[in-house]
């Protein structure tokens, strides 16, 4: 049983994947087996030098000796393995480019190179939020995956839910580069992309597709289930998708674009956010006032209640905020959403504020919003003050700085149902899904919770 799950893996995920390597293997019988190349001038085959022979015969060698030793393990022991051997490659990706880095992570998930995760979530990991049922509470925040490439690969690494933009109406380069800058030794990244977008038309086309597919497979596997008035998983099939919507840099009638994105993305969406907290594009951060966001939410709550919804009805709708709000602004929101039913509230997107020790970073004084552990503190602390001001009563999602269990643990401990993080996943890879997963696990289970929602609030009680 084993042999056979590591061998297909092999076939499904490594060799078909080295085409090259065909033409190789063929090179490595010639050279390793008692029969006779074939002559230089009637063979189709390239010669290889004998550095290039040594080396093809190491790699297959590892190969296969790889795989007879992976053949003695158990699915989730060689799963536990796979996450592993992801943070050999983190020490190249330090050496490149933020975005250049950022942009091969996004093409290996978009083409499935990322380990799978196989072992089931933690039981009490598991949570029901707008009648949907999400495996564990860790999601992916946006800004990551901007144009919804790699959503499959992404949920495929463990994330409970994966959020896609900002997406704005219109394509748009964003800030020139670069925009991007890592404070390794805070465990931070500045950014002032600017909502780079490929744009609404090109996300839907691109989820529409993968909607398409997954409907296919379902019809044959039914993936997707309802039972008891939940339905398990997502439109992104197991997983759970969420879709952020911007606004263009030149737009002149920000609740326009809102609307805009609702009509073209929110069929594909489990649940939709108004991004009005990125400190990139002027003037974005002014709708969160008590007027304007008041104007904008209705709107774009009545542009999805008169689309055509099935039994399942429209998306959920969130705003995701920032952590640079004074306490009357505060208060302001949670009138809002309390007024207006918002199904959620993100908190929170990057700081424009510089707490130490970034201060002392040379980069600190690079423009753009601050992400990573120098977060955590301010954005948990607004997002205590959003829980109690909303009474616990809409669920909220808590974002900035999350590096490991303990730290998802406080913030549900804060007043967060849900959790999300990206700077540390940048830094940290796909092996820091499973650690995080499991440390939060124990969290729970050392306080005697028996589920999330049981901790949910904790500290504001
Ligand atoms: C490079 C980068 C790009 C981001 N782009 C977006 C975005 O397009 N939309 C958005 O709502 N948040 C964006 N964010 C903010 C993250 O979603 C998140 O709110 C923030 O980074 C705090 O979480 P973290 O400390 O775990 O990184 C971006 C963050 C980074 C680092």
């Amino acid at each position: 049983m084993t042999t056979r799950v590591a061998f297909k893996f092999l076939k499904e995920h490594v060799l078909h994947k080295i085409k090259p390597g065909v033409a190789a293997s063929r090179q490595f019988s010639a050279h390793f087996s008692s029969v006779p190349p074939l002559p230089p001038a009637r063979s189709k085959i390239p010669q290889f030098s004998k550095k290039g022979r040594i080396l093809t015969g190491a790699t297959l060698s590892l190969l296969i000796g790889g795989g007879a030793y992976a053949s003695t393990v158990d699915e989730a022991t060689f799963c536990g393995w796979l996450f592993n051997a992801t943070k050999i490659v983190n020490p190249f990706f330090a050496f490149l480019d933020p975005e250049v880095a950022h942009r091969l992570a996004v093409s290996a998930a978009a083409r499935g190179w990322v380990p799978r995760e196989k072992r089931p979530d933690p039981s009490i990991l598991g949570l029901e939020v707008w009648g949907r049922r999400f495996s564990n509470p860790l999601g992916l925040a946006a800004g990551f995956d901007k144009n919804a490439e790699a959503v499959e690969g992404l949920l495929a690494v463990g994330f409970g839910f994966v959020e896609v933009g900002s997406v704005t109406p219109v394509p748009q380069e964003g800030n020139p580069k670069p925009r991007i800058f890592r404070l390794r030794n805070e465990g931070a990244i500045i950014n002032r992309c600017g909502f780079n977008s490929e744009g609404i038309v090109a996300v839907a086309k691109r989820l529409g597709a993968q909607h398409g597919k997954r409907k296919l497979d379902e019809t044959s596997t039914s993936s997707s289930q309802s039972s008891g008035g939940v339905t398990h998983g997502g439109k992104a099939g197991p997983g759970i998708l969420g879709v952020n919507l911007g606004k263009n840099k030149t737009s002149e009638d920000a609740d326009a674009d809102y609307v805009q994105g609702v009509h073209t993305l929110s069929q594909y969406a489990d649940y939709l956010v108004i991004n009005v907290s990125s400190p990139n594009t002027p003037g974005l951060r002014q709708l969160q006032g008590r007027k304007q966001l008041k104007d904008l939410v209705k709107k774009v709550q009545a542009a999805r209640n008169e689309m055509q919804w099935g039994e399942e009805g429209p998306p959920p709708l969130l705003v995701k905020i920032a952590p640079d709000l004074s306490k009357q602004d505060l208060e302001d929101i949670a009138a809002v959403a309390l007024a207006l039913h918002l199904d959620g509230l993100i908190i929170s997107n990057t700081t424009i504020s510089r707490p130490d020790p970034v201060r002392e970073d040379p980069l600190a004084k690079e423009s753009g919003g601050l992400s990573g552990k120098p977060l955590f503190d301010l954005s948990t602390s607004i997002l205590k003050e959003t829980y109690l001001l909303t009474k616990g009563k809409i669920p909220l999602i808590g974002c900035g700085g999350i590096s490991s269990g303990e730290d998802a643990y406080k913030k549900i401990r804060a007043g967060a149902t849900l959790v999300q993080l990206y700077t540390a996943f940048a830094y940290g890879g796909p092996a820091l899904i499973p650690r995080i997963k499991a440390e939060l696990a124990s969290c729970l289970e050392r306080d005697g919770f028996k589920s999330i929602h049981e901790a949910v609030g904790a500290d504001c009680r």
